[in-house]
């Protein structure tokens, strides 16, 4: 008997360029999902990926396929689904036309609800949601920079629950850094004596940020985890229109590597996708 095969974007060692590979069709486990893929968003972490930039919990298997963020049916049941693959721990990339993911880490959509947009909701969304909660809930100012996908879902998170983020330099109760470097400073000194800060970009990443305590501020650096009540809680934001990611491209898999280098490129409008096909 054959095995089914299907195309995925990848790389057989770190540092070269995204291309075409045909691997089988991963068979889901006891307790697993197969995601047909429709869409696949594009993140910044997923370059970090291909250069191997990340400390990984266990030796990386190759051919490495990125990608967090898909959005599509399950196979077996064709139910709309938006899922987050969990990459750096499962190894299990959406740059595929099927991911095979634990039950857990696939919500369902709502009927007719765009898979492009609902591609962009994971990482993005649950990074910006763990970002405000970190900040509290006792602040009253707060102030977020960058316009990237966390960025602009933390802007969009922080109105929902009251709290709309100030666009003067005034000081601020708190900030959300979403950037790093030179410009993470420039947040961090708004940040009124006491205050709180956060920043989802951490210094193996982009080094030269505030990391140490000064003025009875603690920087505290987000990094990203999975919580399922969370993603059904983006998903029923997107769907009362609370969340609406900007899309900047919808490119074929084929342009995963193009994409990887718009995500540096300056003009930039909104998320990647990558569309596997049939
Ligand atoms: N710690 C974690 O767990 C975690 C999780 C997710 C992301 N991150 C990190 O957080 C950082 C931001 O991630 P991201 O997903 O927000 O990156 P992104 O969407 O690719 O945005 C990166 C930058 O591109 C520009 N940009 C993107 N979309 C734009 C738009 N619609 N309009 C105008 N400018 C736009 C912005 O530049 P300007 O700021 O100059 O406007 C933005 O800061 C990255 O370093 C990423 O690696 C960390």
């Amino acid at each position: 008997m054959s095995t089914a095969m299907m195309r995925v974007a990848g790389v057989e060692t770190f540092g070269e360029p995204l291309r075409l590979l045909e691997v089988p069709i991963p068979a889901p486990g006891p307790g697993e999902v197969l995601v047909r893929v429709r869409a696949a968003a594009v993140n910044p972490a997923d370059a970090g990926m291909v250069a191997g930039r990340y400390r990984w919990a266990e030796p990386v298997r190759f051919p490495l396929v990125p990608g967090y963020d898909v959005a599509g049916e399950d196979a077996a049941t064709g139910v709309a689904v938006v899922a987050f693959t969990m990459h750096k721990t499962t190894q299990r990339g959406g740059y595929a036309q099927f991911v095979a993911l634990p039950a857990d880490l696939v919500v369902p959509l709502p009927p007719g609800a765009d898979p492009v947009a609902a591609a962009a909701l994971p990482l993005a969304g649950l990074t910006a949601w763990q970002a405000l909660d970190t900040l509290g809930d006792d602040v009253r100012t707060l102030s977020i920079n960058g316009r990237g996908a966390v960025g602009a879902f933390a802007r969009s998170l922080a109105a929902d629950r009251g709290l709309t983020p100030v666009d003067d330099d005034g000081p601020v109760d708190a900030a959300l850094d979403t950037v790093g470097g030179a410009r993470a400073w420039a947040a961090f000194e708004r940040v009124r004596p006491g205050g709180r800060y956060a920043t989802v970009v951490p210094e193996f990443w982009v080094p030269g940020g505030p990391f140490a305590p000064a003025r009875g501020i603690e920087p505290l650096v987000v990094s990203v985890r999975y919580d399922r009540e969370q993603l059904l809680g983006l998903v029923d934001r997107f769907a009362r229109g609370v969340l609406s990611p900007a899309i900047e491209a919808v490119l074929p898999l084929s342009e995963a590597a193009t994409a990887h280098q718009r995500l540096t490129g300056g003009g930039r409008t909104g998320k990647l996708i990558l569309r596997p096909g049939r």
